[in-house]
């Protein structure tokens, strides 16, 4: 069985991300969505939060299934048995990121990297682009999915109002 581990902040998942998670789970019989921390990322939702917004928006894919994890992504690669690592790339930016760590991903444990260019209509969509334009009023709807965009809408509400 090919096994694949999808990783991300996801702070909020996005459709871009959605496109990426299902079009690695028609390429790998089962995916694994790894909901990881970014230390130099401003946190919005908790980790639980976030895994918990993903198992909802993937739960029509019956191939994947979501994790949280902690440490290397190489360490939880090969606790999951995976053999790849899917990643979704917006622009040459994006490349340049990523690149570095698919090398030292695959001197660490052998784990390769796959990447998938992110669909036209999603190359500019981004959490923290999200976040800011939410932030400020603006219309994030078309990016994220309908119950994510709620709990965005609360929680900087109440960031707000510094809760
Ligand atoms: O969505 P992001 O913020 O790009 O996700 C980053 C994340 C959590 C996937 C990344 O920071 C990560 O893989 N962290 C685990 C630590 C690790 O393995 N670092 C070495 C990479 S070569």
């Amino acid at each position: 069985m090919s096994r694949a581990v999808c990783p991300g902040s996801f702070d909020p998942v996005t459709h871009g991300h959605l496109d990426i998670v299902a079009r690695a789970a028609r390429l790998f019989d089962e995916v694994v969505v790894a909901v990881g921390v970014n230390p130099s990322k401003s946190r919005l939702f908790g980790p639980d939060e976030r895994v918990s917004m993903l198992e909802r928006a993937i739960a029509d894919i019956p191939n994947a299934r979501v994790e949280g994890f902690t440490g290397l992504v190489t360490d939880f690669c090969r606790e999951q048995g995976a053999e790849a690592i899917v990643k979704g790339l917006r622009s040459s930016g994006d490349f340049d990121y990523e690149l570095p760590m698919a090398h030292m991903n695959v001197a660490l444990t052998g784990v390769e990297t796959v990447f998938l260019p992110t669909a036209t209509g999603q190359s500019f969509v981004s959490s923290s682009l999200v976040k800011e334009v939410a932030a400020f009023g603006g219309d994030v709807a078309a990016f994220v999915p309908g119950f994510v965009l709620e709990a965005l809408t609360t929680r900087l509400a109440e960031r707000a109002a510094g809760a």
